[in-house]
């Protein structure tokens, strides 16, 4: 398979921009990871991500509340911050693990899961790349991203 090339994220502008390619494309079960460092624009993705969807509404950082729920079509939206969480079990407690295959799941710090973070995930590697960052895409092959 062809390398995957980085896709340049100048500004925030462009960060919010691809998180509305990405909603484009989504489909309902749909577990998205948002992954990369303390301030890489994960929740800044989500975001562009559910405003291209829901117009200008609120999209705070879930980083207390672990979970934040929108209506998304037939099902919903689930933009899930784990930093907090301390033990993968506790995402049933959350309703997450439920939630997995039905709603689409965004999750910033999916490695909190562990193994029960769905291995069909689509996946959004933010790095920082000057003053900006760039994003790596991994499967999302055979969607017009
Ligand atoms: N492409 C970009 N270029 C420059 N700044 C950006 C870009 N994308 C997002 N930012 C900025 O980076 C900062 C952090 O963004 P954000 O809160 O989305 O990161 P995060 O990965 O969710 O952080 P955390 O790990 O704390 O959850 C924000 O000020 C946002 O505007
Ligand atoms: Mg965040």
């Amino acid at each position: 398979m062809a390398p995957v090339k980085p896709i340049p994220l100048k500004s925030e502008a462009d960060t919010l921009a691809l998180g509305a390619r990405l909603a484009a494309v989504l489909r309902p079960g749909d577990t998205v990871r948002l992954s990369g460092g303390l301030g890489a624009g994960k929740t800044t993705l989500a975001r562009g991500l559910i405003q291209s969807r829901l117009g200008a509404v609120e999209v705070p950082s879930p980083t207390y509340t672990l979970v934040q729920a929108y209506d998304w079509g037939e099902e919903e939206l689930w933009h899930c911050d784990l930093y907090r969480l301390e033990r993968p079990d506790d995402a049933y407690e959350l309703g997450l693990i439920d939630a997995m295959g039905e709603a689409v799941v965004l999750l910033e710090w999916a490695d909190r899961l562990g193994p029960l973070c769905p291995a069909d995930a689509l996946s959004v590697e933010l790095d920082f790349e000057g003053d900006g960052r760039a994003a790596l895409l991994s499967g999302w092959e055979g969607r017009d991203v």
